[in-house]
């Protein structure tokens, strides 16, 4: 990676009762003691970390905030989505509770969406809520899952059916950290980055275009901090308008009606979030051509299955899945009202729209045309 890439990059969010900082930048964990000091005024800080991260993540900050007056404790998660269960939500609330949590007392988070998500939450609950320090450790958690303020756990009966909107006090994305991850890891992320491109940036698509294969290659680590920061600033901006969900929100969820559907019609074990997002934005996408009267054509979806493809990502549905099976599964979608599946199609590249017209047909004729039995 380049190594002059120190400088970190602010990206604010603003919120009515509550602005915080998102810090982007490289060795940013160095000086994570002077970093936690602007927000934890308490001495107690919990470490929740992912056991992925524990070495040399964990421990190094552990150093680093042993070295000042803090008490620090470390509370390590296995990796995995089952540790966004009550059960583990259980014991990192009596972990909290032994070690003397008070109101001034924070917890940072070290991982993925998992521990982010799971952190938050405990973050959310514990005395009615304590402040937290996001520090993702994915592509998808830094980009996606570690700014906005969802917070949750899982449930026997559903993904995400508990939690709270939470907002940390900051967010310190230090890109170092990416060297440890898998690549299967890093498409997953790149899926959402490909979704900012579409639903509100046509330069970032288009460098996505241009250099998409230079990401990961060493030497380009401004390429890197630069597509990050635009889609925190994308994901920054649409929060601070809609932090609730209530409109603009929405539109974050291009390619996820059908993408959740191919997650949970494959029990969440087959695909990774990104793989299933890419492939419902496949299927948006084709949706909007189908559906026309916008400038999204058969030549926009082909640049955006061109880039999904040399991102490393699925640009079909599985052949295997029922359409059926998947149009019945947008029916549980927690953003259906009133019985109507609302999607979120492409106008243009950079552009998007909330439809509520598109029916089970259509969405069955494209699944189809796609592959799907
Ligand atoms: N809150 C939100 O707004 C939001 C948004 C999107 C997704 N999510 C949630 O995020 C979760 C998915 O997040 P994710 O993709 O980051 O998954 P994850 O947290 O499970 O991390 C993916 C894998 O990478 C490993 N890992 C993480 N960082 C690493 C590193 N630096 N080096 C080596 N290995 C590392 C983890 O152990 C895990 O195996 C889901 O639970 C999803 O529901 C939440
Ligand atoms: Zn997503």
């Amino acid at each position: 990676m380049n190594s002059s890439v120190t400088a970190e990059e602010t990206v604010l969010v603003e919120l009515p009762d509550r602005t915080y900082h998102i810090l982007i930048g490289r060795r940013l964990l160095d000086s994570i003691e002077s970093l936690a000091h602007d927000i934890v005024h308490g001495d107690k800080v919990m470490i929740v970390a992912d056991a992925a991260v524990e070495s040399p993540w964990g421990k190094k900050m552990l150093r680093a905030l042993r070295e000042t007056d803090y008490d620090v404790e470390l509370f390590i998660i296995p990796s995995g989505e089952t540790s966004k269960s009550p059960e583990v939500l259980m014991q990192l609330w009596e972990r909290l509770a032994a070690a003397g949590f008070t109101r001034d007392s924070a917890i940072i988070a070290l991982g993925g969406g998992v521990t982010g998500d799971l952190a938050g939450f405990a973050a959310a609950s514990f005395l009615r809520g304590i402040n937290y320090i996001q520090v993702p450790t994915t592509l998808l958690a830094m980009v996606d899952s570690s700014v906005g303020g969802k917070t949750g756990i899982n449930l026997a009966s559903g993904k995400n059916l508990v939690g709270a909107f939470w907002q940390p006090s900051l967010v310190i994305i230090d890109l170092d950290v990416l060297g440890t991850l898998p690549d299967a890891a890093r498409t997953s992320g790149l899926a959402e980055i490909i979704k900012y491109g579409v639903i509100h940036d046509a330069d970032l698509f288009a460098t996505l275009e241009r250099e998409a294969e230079k990401l990961f290659v060493p030497g380009h680590g401004e390429l890197l901090a630069s597509i990050v920061r635009r889609s925190v600033e994308i994901k920054a901006l649409v929060v601070g308008a809609d932090e609730r969900e209530a409109g603009l929100r929405a539109i974050l969820n291009f390619g996820h009606t059908l993408g959740h559907a191919i997650e949970a019609e494959t029990h969440y074990t087959r695909y990774s979030h990104g793989e299933a997002v890419a492939m419902g934005m496949v299927a948006a996408s084709l949706i909007a051509v189908r559906r026309g009267g916008t400038q999204w054509t058969s030549e926009e979806h082909g640049r955006l299955v061109a880039l999904i493809g040399r991102a490393g990502l699925p640009t079909a549905p599985p052949a295997d899945v029922s359409a059926e099976a998947l149009v019945a599964r947008t029916y549980h979608d927690k953003k259906v009202k009133s019985g109507v599946v609302r999607y979120v199609l492409p106008t243009r590249v950079g552009k998007v729209e909330l439809v509520r017209d598109v029916t089970d047909e259509m969405v069955l004729a494209v699944l189809r045309e796609l592959g799907c039995a």
